[in-house]
């Protein structure tokens, strides 16, 4: 399963990469709002530590906008991938893009058959939005499940692409259903590298050492 790291601050992202974990970036429009930073700006930065796929969401909600922007931030690195939500006009860019060869991913998915439209509009990822369900008491890890059946059904290549992960449970249970990739938070990376058995094992190991030979 490829891992994308969810956010538009670059510290975080280059910590990613270095520790050598990192496919690609997901970014959105609120992950920009919150670094308060030009967009286009900020792609070009990450483009610069990341060779995956890089997704730029548009802001336009209308075809000829998302069209407008999309070509626009597609210019900035031939790692970016346009975000487009799953509405009809985004479904319309997809296949424009698609057709011009520019990949593209697929956001705010909720349900199954959206996930069907999109692959047959050439999408490159799919983003179904797991938390975001889970929040109104609806199973987001089921929507993965269902997807990953559909897809595998008739091949479809379109990679799912689990997003709106809070949690580590939530991670291992995408690795579990078969999701492509997960894109998660920074702060999930650190909680699943933290194990008590680690640092008390690891403690233990410095301790009996220091206490053979000194030091
Ligand atoms: C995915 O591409 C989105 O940026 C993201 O996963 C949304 O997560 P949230 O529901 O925690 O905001």
């Amino acid at each position: 399963m490829d891992l994308y790291i969810d956010t538009a601050n670059l510290d975080e992202i280059k910590q990613a990469a270095d520790m050598g974990v990192l496919d690609g970036v997901t970014t959105n429009p609120s992950l920009i709002a919150k670094e308060g930073i030009d967009y286009g700006k900020r792609l070009a930065e990450i483009c610069k530590v990341v060779d995956g796929p890089v997704s730029a969401e548009v802001i336009a909600t209308d075809y000829d906008g998302m069209m407008k922007e999309g070509r626009e931030r597609a210019k900035i690195a031939d790692n970016i991938v346009i975000k487009l939500p799953c509405t009809m006009d985004g479904l319309k860019a997809c296949k424009s893009f698609t057709d011009e060869g520019t990949p593209t991913n697929l956001t705010l998915c909720f349900q199954p058959l959206q996930a069907l439209m999109v692959a047959k509009a050439g999408a490159f990822l799919v983003s179904p939005f797991i938390g975001r369900l889970d929040d109104i008491a609806q199973d987001g890890m089921e929507l993965i499940a269902n997807i990953r059946q559909i897809y595998d059904n008739y091949g479809i290549p379109t990679k799912v692409l689990a997003a709106s992960i809070r949690h580590p449970l939530h991670f291992v249970q995408c690795a579990l259903a078969g999701a492509d990739v997960a894109t998660v938070p920074f702060s999930v990376i650190k909680q699943v590298m933290k194990h008590p058995l680690t640092d008390s094992g690891l403690e233990k190991f410095v301790a009996d050492y220091q206490k053979a030979f000194g030091g």
